[in-house]
C-alpha cells in the first residue's frame, strides 16, 4: 500500500507558504491506518522496548497504537500546563511557532528503553526537545519512528545528529 497517497497536502496553513501534510486523511482510512502502525512497529518487535513516547498531539494517535502493538506501556509528552503531576519540561522552536513540551518526572527512568514516535520532522525542533526530556529521565532513548520526513527542513539529520536512529515510512 502506498501511504504517501493517502496524506493530504493542504497549501498555506497555518500560515502562507507552509505545505501542511496532513495525516488525517491517512488515519481516517482504516487499512492505511493499520499499516501505518505496523510499519511503524516493525523493526522494534524484539528490540526489547519498555515504553512508547508519543508527542500532543499527531503523535498520541500513532504512538498509542505502537504501544498497543508492541505490548508496552504509552508515555504521553505533552504541551505546557497539560500533565497533572510533577512535570519536566523543556521549551522548542517549531516551523511556525515556539513551545514548550512536558513529560511527566518518573514516567520513565533508568532501565527503560524508549521509543519516541511523532507523526512528522519538519525542523526536527521538537523531536529533539523529546529526545532530550526523556535522555534527561535516565532511560535510554531506543530510536525515534515517524510517519512523515520533510527532508527539506533538515529535521531528521539534526535529530540523527543526537546518536539517534530514525524511522520514517513517507518522505
Ligand atoms: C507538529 C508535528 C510535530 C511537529 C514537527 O506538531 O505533529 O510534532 O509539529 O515540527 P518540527 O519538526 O519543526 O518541530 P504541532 O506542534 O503543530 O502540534 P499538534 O500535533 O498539536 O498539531
Ligand atoms: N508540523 C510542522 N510542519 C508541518 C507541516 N509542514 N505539515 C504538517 N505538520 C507540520
Amino acid at each position: 500500500m502506498d501511504l504517501k497517497t493517502l496524506i493530504r497536502t493542504i497549501p498555506d496553513y497555518p500560515k502562507a507558504g507552509v505545505q501542511f501534510r496532513d495525516i488525517t486523511s491517512l488515519i481516517e482510512h482504516p487499512e492505511g491506518f493499520r499499516e501505518s502502525i505496523k510499519r511503524l512497529a516493525a523493526p522494534y518487535r524484539d528490540k526489547g522496548i519498555t515504553h512508547v513516547a508519543g508527542i500532543e498531539a499527531r503523535g498520541f494517535i500513532f504512538g498509542a497504537g505502537l504501544a498497543i502493538e508492541l505490548g508496552v506501556g504509552f508515555v504521553p509528552i505533552r504541551k505546557a500546563g497539560k500533565l497533572p503531576g510533577e512535570t519536566m519540561g523543556q521549551n522548542y522552536a517549531l516551523e511556525y511557532g515556539v513551545d514548550t513540551i512536558e513529560m511527566h518526572a518518573g514516567a520513565v527512568k533508568d532501565g527503560d528503553k524508549v521509543l519516541l514516535v511523532d507523526d512528522l520532522v519538519a525542523t526536527g525542533g521538537t523531536a529533539i526537545a523529546a529526545i532530550s526530556l526523556i535522555r534527561r529521565s535516565g532511560a535510554t532513548l531506543e530510536d525515534a519512528a515517524f510517519v512523515i520526513d520533510l527532508p527539506d527542513l533538515g529535521g531528521a539529520k539534526k535529530v540523527q545528529a543526537q546518536n539517534i536512529n530514525t524511522h520514517f515510512l513517507i518522505e
